[in-house]
């Protein structure tokens, strides 16, 4: 078979890249290894976990808020069966939607393994090991990437688990141990918690979620304390030892002081990995630094009409950066002058209070030297917010000191998901902090922090603090 354009992988960055590549006329192929389609995102990654956080933090809520709200009922059990297996179908739900999209658009779907056997040949071998090939002008690999694992304790998939196991658990953990509090260690660990498990976290920066501005941190390791999480920032992990139902994680404080945790399983979060085993990248010389495939900044590999998107190549690893980029590649494939704004990819972790967050921190406008101001606003001045009880959490707006143009939005509280896309299509059209201080927001909503604390850059005018 001769395509146009062949698809490798068939995550956010790939099935996106095959539906716009089809949209825009050309005869496609995507290849996926595993029988479902979505990649890590629909079917191991996004979907799952967040799935199984709406569920937890509705029981969270039943058992701690229902009371005060006038809502008296029994105490609700954790039915962790269920819990997973509804997850699995919303799972379901959502890859099956991306087949019919295949089917939409006329996209080949080949199963099994793509290996290049030269640049305009693509190998497809299949799970019983049959082989067949298919030819096309161009190639967009979009493999994705993996859970890192600690080199001197390798997942064994039971105790020692990665947040795909950790999806899939049979029993609530008594004691999770969690290494890395970034987005997926803070995510995960706040779904036990809420449904019994103690919860220790083992970061070995200062901070969670340490990529995010230094206030969204410091906040949420407050939030989530009371949920009962417990800390030990700044301390690295020298050995974690499955032994029986017990996993025994050994640390060390910066000052040198060790300590010994006892738990009956140990998420290891301390990052991903680029993917790209058995793609055959050397049969045809494509570049790889620490994993990662090496592309310009249009995305292109060195090797004439191969090109590479989402987690395995460099910036976030996000599954919207991801379809952006597909988006990107088949726009030009195609003769357009896509644009990819990677300033204003937004970063969402989805614990309650969620955070969200667009443009700079104040960290890195520090370590530039540039000159700006702050506006934050309290949650817990917001009428909307002490009508549902929601009042942890605050906005963060930075502005240039001179122009007053917005530089980043940091938000942590209720909704904070929803709400940053208004920040990231404000500082799309270059917005100042007084320019949305001006516009009418409605009341009472959460947005309404979003416009106080605009008010609070501009010249530290909020109404109602
Ligand atoms: P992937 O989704 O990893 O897809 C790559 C696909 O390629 C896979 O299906 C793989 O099987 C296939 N493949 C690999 N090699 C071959 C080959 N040789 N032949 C055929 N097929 C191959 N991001 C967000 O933006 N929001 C979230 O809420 C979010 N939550 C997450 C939660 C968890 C627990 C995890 C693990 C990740 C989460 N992410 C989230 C990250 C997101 O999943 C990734 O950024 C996104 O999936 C990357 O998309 P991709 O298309 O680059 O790769
Ligand atoms: P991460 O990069 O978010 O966090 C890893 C954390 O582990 C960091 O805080 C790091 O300092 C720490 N760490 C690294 N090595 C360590 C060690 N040896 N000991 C202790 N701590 C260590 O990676 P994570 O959470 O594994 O997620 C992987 C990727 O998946 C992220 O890049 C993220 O973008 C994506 N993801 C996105 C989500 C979202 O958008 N809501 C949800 C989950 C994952």
């Amino acid at each position: 078979m001769q395509y146009n354009v062949v698809v490798i992988g068939s995550g956010p960055g790939g099935y996106v890249a095959a539906i716009r590549s089809a949209q825009l006329g050309f005869k496609t192929a995507i290849i996926e290894k595993y029988d479902t389609l979505g990649g890590t995102c629909l079917n191991v990654g996004c979907i799952p976990s967040k799935a199984l956080l709406d569920s937890t933090e509705h029981f969270h809520n039943a058992k701690e808020h229902f009371a005060e709200h006038g809502i008296d009922i029994e105490a609700p059990k954790v039915n962790l069966e269920q819990m997973i297996k509804r997850k699995g179908g919303v799972v379901k739900a959502n890859v099956d939607g991306i087949a019919f999209l295949m089917k939409k658009n006329k996209i080949d779907v080949h199963t099994g393994v793509g290996s290049f056997v030269d640049k305009n040949t693509i190998k497809i071998t299949a799970k019983d090991g049959k082989e067949t090939s298919i030819t096309t002008d161009k190639v967009i690999i979009a493999t994705g990437s993996k859970p890192t694992p600690l080199p001197f304790a390798p997942f064994d998939k039971k105790r020692i688990i990665s947040s795909t196991e950790a999806l899939e658990l049979k029993e609530v953990p008594k004691h999770l141990i969690v290494i890395g509090g970034g987005v997926i260690g803070m995510e995960l660990g706040s779904v036990y918690a809420r449904i019994g498990s103690k919860v220790t976290i083992v970061e070995f920066l200062d901070s969670v979620i340490p990529t995010m501005d230094g206030t969204m941190g410091k906040e949420l390791q407050k939030a989530t304390k009371k949920l009962g999480f417990d800390f030990y920032l700044g301390h690295k992990v020298t050995a974690v030892e499955n032994k029986g139902p017990e996993v025994v994680v050994k640390a060390e404080s910066k000052d040198g002081k060790s300590i010994e945790l006892k738990g009956d399983y140990c998420l290891v979060s301390i990052g991903r990995r680029p993917y790209t085993e058995g793609l055959g990248l050397d049969k045809v010389g494509i570049e790889t630094v620490k994993g990662q495939i090496v592309v310009d900044a249009h995305l292109k590999t060195k090797v004439e009409n191969i090109y590479a998107i989402g987690d395995v190549v460099r910036g976030a690893m996000l599954a919207h950066k991801a379809e952006e980029e597909g988006v990107y590649v088949a726009e030009q494939l195609a003769g357009q002058k896509p644009h990819v704004n990677y300033l204003l990819i937004p970063g969402v972790v989805y614990t309650w209070p969620e955070v969200s967050s667009v443009g700079y921190t104040e960290e890195q406008l520090k370590s530039q030297g540039r000159a700006y101001k702050t506006g934050s606003f309290p949650y817990k001045a917001l009428g909307r917010a002490r009508a549902s009880m929601d009042t942890d959490g605050l906005v963060k707006v930075l502005a240039d000191k001179e122009t007053d143009e917005i530089l980043g939005v940091h938000i942590i509280g209720a909704r904070a998901a929803d709400m940053i896309a208004a920040a990231v299509t404000a500082m799309e059209f270059r917005a100042s902090a007084e320019d949305v201080a001006r516009m009418s927001h409605a009341h009472p909503t959460y947005m309404e922090a979003v416009k106080e604390a605009c008010l609070a850059a501009t010249a530290n005018r909020p109404i109602h603090m």
